[in-house]
């Protein structure tokens, strides 16, 4: 999990420095497909150990990956169109780049951070 978490952290990097650099819409959405791509499949393996080691469905942790992945989820069926919706300002994207990256770093430091301080907690009692 931690090679993931790393992982995610060159994704968003990389969709930070594009985003700096004043990328193209074509290659923002690429990153952002890429980034949702990934995350969703890291919440899978995730949940999985969370099954596995009986961490309660109610925590947050879980709520958490069931409320971003709906919203990764919706952002990847859109086609590239739909995807970013001009507005008077320029460009309004359905999920800005600065959101996408709050939800994930904030899922690593409260969320990850709250399910190993459970298998800590576990594996001292038990
Ligand atoms: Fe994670
Ligand atoms: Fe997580």
């Amino acid at each position: 999990m931690d090679a993931d978490h790393r992982h995610f952290g060159l994704l968003v990097r990389d969709l930070d420095r594009a985003v700096a650099a004043g990328a193209n819409d074509t290659i923002l959405e690429d990153q952002i497909r890429l980034i949702a791509h990934d995350a969703l499949l890291h919440f899978d393996k995730e949940d999985a150990l969370h099954t596995r080691y009986g961490y309660p469905p109610e925590t947050s942790t879980r709520k958490l990956h069931n409320e971003i992945g709906a919203i990764l989820r919706s952002l990847l069926r859109k086609d590239r169109d739909s995807l970013a919706i001009d507005g008077a300002a320029g460009r309004k994207w359905s999920l800005p780049p600065a959101q996408l990256k709050v939800l994930l770093v904030s899922h690593l430091i409260y969320e990850d951070a709250a399910f190993r301080d459970f298998l800590t907690r576990e594996r001292t009692l038990g």
